[in-house]
Order: structure tokens, then C-alpha cells, then sequence
């Protein structure tokens, strides 16, 4: 049995916390830190009574001093980083610095611009290499399971995969006229910023939600779609050997939209400090205060997601398709760990790239995407804890 630390408490910390307390085999004890420590106190008494033992603790996790501390305190196996992205640098010093292995489920970004990218971390393969620990990056559903199940797609189906879709639908409703399912400001930052995607070795820049396709997802029905750029394109393009063209799409309501574009035409959405009342304050980040708390969603969304990647490529000299899949549903999340199923869907890859850099099978010193390592393992997991998967061997293509 070994030990995990948890940095942040919000929708995803919760669930990962929830699913290591469900596999005490692997994870005996976790620590949940994070800024405010009330709410890692609440989740621990809620969690209390298990096999697993949970403690909490408050951590600035901008601060690699404070967290080395608390990992030399409590010794975890891994740390797993569920705070923002703009920790991870911070976090992954502080693992250097005790020697622990690193999981996140967001790359980096900081905090001044909006831009992601691997590079800065990616930077960090040498140091993690030397000091023997790993570095699993990305290990959430988009980016995390999409990376898995291109990798096995590469194992099982294909000689060469050539373009890779990668659609996230999220047919949940909560019930408000605009809400994110997880912190505002981030997933702000991201539907309103370019898109862009991977074609014939070089990227393809569009304008925010410039490129539009409907497709009908098993168990939810017609969607629209919307093109973004997204981290695991990145990725993917260096890691699926042969791949010619790689694209991401998420749905969005028409409400979502209407709403997204008057709160941008108004500045709402702007990461420029303003002057207010004699205080600097930054628009996005007044408006995630004033909108709801993505883990207050659980009891009021119902609906249901599906994730999934079509692929299409050659096998033993035949072109081939295929699509791989999971459908989950927002009530029954609710249900079994009180969070809604965006966070569960993170929440629980997390757990699962935790549990198997921790026993072993996905443990190499460096920094790693989620493909780069056996899909196998992670696929029978992904079975095991509450997201499987479906097949379509013969799959409607997006044009
Ligand atoms: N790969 C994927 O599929 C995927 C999907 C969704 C989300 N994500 C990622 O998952 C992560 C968590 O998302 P979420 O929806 O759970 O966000 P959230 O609800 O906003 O939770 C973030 C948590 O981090 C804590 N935190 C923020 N800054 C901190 C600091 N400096 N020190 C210590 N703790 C700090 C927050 O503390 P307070 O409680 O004090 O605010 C909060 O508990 C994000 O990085 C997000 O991008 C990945």
C-alpha cells in the first residue's frame, strides 16, 4: 500500500481523493492539500472510516519551499497536482527537490498570458531522468484518456494511423444560463483563445470557433462542434509515428455562446489588470467569482458526456477506421462520488495514472505523456473504476 499527495481541493482533487479512498489496495493513505484548507478538511471527515486514512493540510502550491516541506512531512509516493495550471512548474520543483513522483492533468500556462504549451515542461526531462522519478503528464480524459487510447489503437488496430478526431460532447445540463463545468477562468481562457490543428507536420491556426461540424454521438445524439486547439494535439503529433492530421473538437450550446460572446464584447473576459475601486483586479478573474462553483454543479446537471477519438489509418495494406469511446453519465457521478461527470472524468484517469506510476507499470525516470507508455494496463483500469469504453469498428467520420 503506498501514499498520495493531493494538492487541490476543487471538482477534480475531489473525485481523484473519492477513487483512492475506493482502491485502499493501492493507495493506503492521501493527503488532501491545498489553499483553502476548509475544504480539504470537509472532504477528509467525508471520506473518514475507510481503509485508506486521510489527513489534510493547507499548502500555497506556488510556493516550492512550502510544498517540499510538506512532502518531506508526509512522504508520498507521488504527488498528485490537481490545483491549476499555473502550479504545475512550482509543484514539479518541489518533487525534484524530494525526489516524489509528479501526476498532473493540465499543462502549464502562466498566469499573464494565455497560452499552453509542453515546452516548459517538457524542459524538466533531464532533471526528473537524473533524479530517477517520473513526470506523468496530462493524465486527465482530454488530454489523459484520448493520449491512452490512441496508443492503443497504434497497438491493436493499426500499421499507421493517419488523422486522429479527437470529440468531447458534453450533453449535460445544469440548469443556469451560463456556467463552466470546471474553473472559469481556465476553461475561459481556453474557448475563447485561437484554434488551431496539426496537419502535414506543421500547425493550422483558425479564429475562435471559426470551424463548425454537427455529429451524431452515440447515447446523446446531433451536437454542434466547434474546433480548438487543445494540449494533447501537441503531443500526439510527436508520439503517434505516421499521423497526418490531428484535430479537437468540443460541443457548445447556442446559450453558452451567446452568453461567452457578450461577456467577451463587454471585456469580462480580458486577463489585463483594471483598476477598480483603487484596486488592480482582472476581469476573468472577478467573473469566475461570480459564477458558479463547477463542483456545486453535481446535484443539478443531468445529461451525459461522451469522449472519444475516430481514427483512421492502414492496416496490413487496408485503410481502416475505428472510434473508441465513453459515455458517462452526470447523475450517476453525482450519485456515487457527489461531483458532476467533468470532473469525474478527470478525476478518475488521475487516479489511475497515480495508481500505476505507484505499482510500477508506468514508472520511468523523465516526463512523459500518457502515450508513451503501454495502454493495456490503463485501459483494463478505465474498465475497473467507472469509465468504460465502446468500440466502432465502422464509425460516421467528421468531414
Ligand atoms: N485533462 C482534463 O481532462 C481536464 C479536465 C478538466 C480540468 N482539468 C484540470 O484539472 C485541474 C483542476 O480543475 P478543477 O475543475 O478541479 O478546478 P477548481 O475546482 O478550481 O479547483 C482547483 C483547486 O486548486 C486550488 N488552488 C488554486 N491555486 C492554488 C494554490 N496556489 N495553492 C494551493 N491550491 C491552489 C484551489 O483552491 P481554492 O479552493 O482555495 O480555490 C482549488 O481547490 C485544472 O488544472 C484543470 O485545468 C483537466
Amino acid at each position: 500500500m503506498g501514499k498520495a499527495l493531493i494538492i487541490g481541493c476543487g471538482g477534480v482533487g475531489s473525485v481523484t481523493a473519492h477513487k483512492c479512498c475506493q482502491n485502499s489496495d493501492v493507495f493506503g493513505e492521501i493527503m488532501i492539500a491545498s489553499r483553502t484548507k476548509a475544504k480539504c478538511d470537509a472532504l477528509r471527515d467525508k471520506l473518514a472510516g475507510g481503509r485508506t486514512k486521510v489527513s489534510s493540510a493547507k499548502v500555497d502550491a506556488d510556493n516550492v519551499r512550502e510544498l517540499a516541506a510538506l512532502i518531506n512531512e508526509f512522504k508520498p509516493d507521488a504527488v498528485i497536482n490537481l490545483a491549476l495550471p499555473y502550479q504545475d512548474l512550482s509543484v514539479m520543483e518541489a518533487c525534484l527537490e524530494t525526489k516524489t513522483h509528479y501526476i498532473d492533468t493540465a499543462n502549464y500556462e502562466p498566469p499573464d498570458n494565455a497560452k499552453f504549451e509542453y515546452k516548459w515542461q517538457w524542459d524538466y526531462r533531464e532533471r526528473f531522468e537524473k533524479a530517477g522519478i517520473t513526470a506523468l503528464l496530462g493524465c486527465g480524459f482530454d488530454p489523459g484518456v484520448t493520449g491512452v487510447f490512441s496508443a492503443y489503437a497504434q497497438k491493436h488496430y493499426f500499421d499507421e494511423i493517419h488523422e486522429i478526431d479527437i470529440l468531447d460532447a458534453n450533453a449535460g445540463d445544469h440548469g443556469y444560463p451560463f456556467a463552466t463545468n470546471f474553473n472559469p477562468e481556465i476553461n475561459i481562457r481556453e474557448v475563447t483563445a485561437d484554434g488551431s490543428f496539426w496537419e502535414n507536420g506543421r500547425w493550422v491556426h483558425t479564429r475562435p470557433m471559426e470551424i463548425k461540424r454537427v455529429y451524431d454521438f452515440p447515447q446523446i445524439g446531433p451536437r454542434d462542434m466547434y474546433l480548438l486547439h487543445h494540449e494533447e494535439l501537441e503531443s500526439l503529433a510527436l508520439n503517434i509515428k505516421g499521423i497526418r492530421r490531428i484535430r479537437f473538437f468540443m460541443t457548445f450550446g447556442q446559450s453558452y455562446l451567446t452568453h461567452l460572446k457578450c461577456l467577451e464584447n463587454v471585456g469580462m473576459t480580458s486577463i489585463e489588470p483594471i483598476e477598480f475601486n483603487g484596486a488592480q483586479i482582472v476581469p476573468l478573474q472577478f467573473l469566475k467569482a461570480v459564477l458558479p462553483d463547477p463542483a456545486s454543479l453535481g446535484p443539478r446537471t443531468v445529461g451525459k458526456t461522451n469522449i472519444g477519438c475516430i481514427f483512421k489509418g492502414v492496416k496490413d495494406g487496408k485503410e481502416k477506421t475505428y472510434y473508441v469511446y465513453n459515455v458517462c453519465d452526470h447523475q450517476q457521478c453525482y450519485r456515487e462520488v457527489g461531483s458532476q461527470a467533468i470532473s469525474y472524468t478527470t478525476g478518475v484517469p488521475a487516479m489511475i495514472g497515480a495508481m500505476l506510476v505507484m505499482n510500477g507499470a508506468w514508472r520511468k525516470p523523465g516526463v512523459f505523456n500518457v502515450e508513451e507508455f503501454d495502454p493495456d494496463p490503463f485501459m483494463d483500469a478505465l474498465n475497473n473504476w467507472g469509465l468504460p469504453w465502446t468500440e466502432d469498428f465502422s464509425p460516421a467520420l467528421v468531414d
